[in-house]
């Protein structure tokens, strides 16, 4: 690790304000009911992006990686026969099911398995719809994970997938210690790694922080918990598994910010979108992709 990048990095970081978006994310970082709030709350976004795809009346269920729970009662809420949350953590599970008990006037719709998502214990096409926000950056086997999808996915369901591709601004997830977009292109882990150290050592961020979003920065030599997927290489991944893709969103940087304003912001919004569509640029300038997968179409038998 190279000490001048170090003081370098500090220095640029100082040079930028908390962001509100990361303000409200260190608050609801606080506290369990905080950030299932939070979780809850970021559902309308990510919602617009699926359109007519986000309809969970009637169907049954898997919210991959399902954190807290704050989304997974939200979806039975929605009309969901049933929803299965799935996740590795069990103190999160623990969480997630307090948050059933509480807000959810019908708990026994929803059940939670503790699970690695790249090997499943569900039978063959179990699930009309497998939804996965915020997830798909983080597991250790995207390959296996898409293909355990694939096969609990009953013909005709979907697959809808919302996650930041790795290279996108604030891909790197150092929300809290480092303010500025891109860290991740400019410097190396262990210049990334040192720095957050540094912060926390003076600002003491894990202190006021629920335990699933405390980061132990001085046990690590690498940006934890990230496959680094980039949107090219998830594509490759949906091609080798022969997964169709029915809708794909790329939502560019200040999506939410530009959408809601003036004309002048839409011919930005435009163009921003234009670069997330293109090749390379893509993969720096979008925040977000949402996808909707299902299997292939049926393959025609011809007579000869
Ligand atoms: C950033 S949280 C997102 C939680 C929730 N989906 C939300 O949007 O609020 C990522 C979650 O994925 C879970 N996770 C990561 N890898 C996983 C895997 N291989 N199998 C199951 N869950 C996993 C983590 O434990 C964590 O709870």
């Amino acid at each position: 690790m190279n000490p001048l990048a170090v003081e370098l990095l500090l220095a640029i970081n100082s040079l930028f304000p908390v962001s509100p978006n990361l303000k409200e994310i260190h608050q609801a970082k606080g506290s369990v009911d905080g950030y299932q709030a939070w979780e809850r709350q970021e559902l309308t976004r990510v919602a617009e992006s699926f359109g007519p795809f986000w309809d969970f009346a009637r169907k049954d269920v898997l919210d991959l990686g399902c954190g807290l729970g704050g989304k997974t009662v939200a979806y039975a809420q929605m009309g969901a026969a049933s929803v299965t949350g799935l996740d590795l953590r069990s103190h999160s599970l623990r969480a997630a099911d307090e948050e059933n008990r509480q807000h959810n006037p019908d708990p026994a719709k929803v059940r939670f398995c503790l699970s690695d998502a790249a090997a499943m214990a569900f039978a063959d096409a179990s699930f009309d719809v497998i939804v996965s926000v915020n997830v798909l950056e983080h597991v250790d086997d995207l390959y296996f994970t898409l293909r355990e999808c694939k096969r609990v996915l009953r013909p005709g369901g979907v697959m809808l997938f919302h996650f930041p591709p790795f290279y996108s601004p604030w891909g790197a997830h150092l929300e809290g210690w480092i303010n500025f977009p891109w860290p991740h292109v400019f410097f190396s882990d262990q210049t990334l790694i040192e720095a957050a150290r540094r912060i926390e050592e003076e600002q003491r961020r894990n202190t006021a922080y629920i335990p699933t979003a405390q980061v132990k920065w001085s046990e690590l030599n690498r940006l934890p918990e990230l496959n680094r997927v980039t949107a090219q290489q998830f594509a490759h991944l949906l091609d080798a598994l022969d997964l169709r893709v029915l809708r794909q969103e790329m939502l560019p940087l200040g999506y939410h910010y530009f959408a809601r304003s003036g004309p002048f912001h839409s011919q930005i919004l435009g163009f921003l979108r234009k670069l997330a569509w293109t090749p390379v640029a893509r993969e720096l300038v979008t925040t977000k992709m949402s996808w909707v997968l299902g299997h292939p179409p049926r393959q025609q038998t011809t007579t000869p």
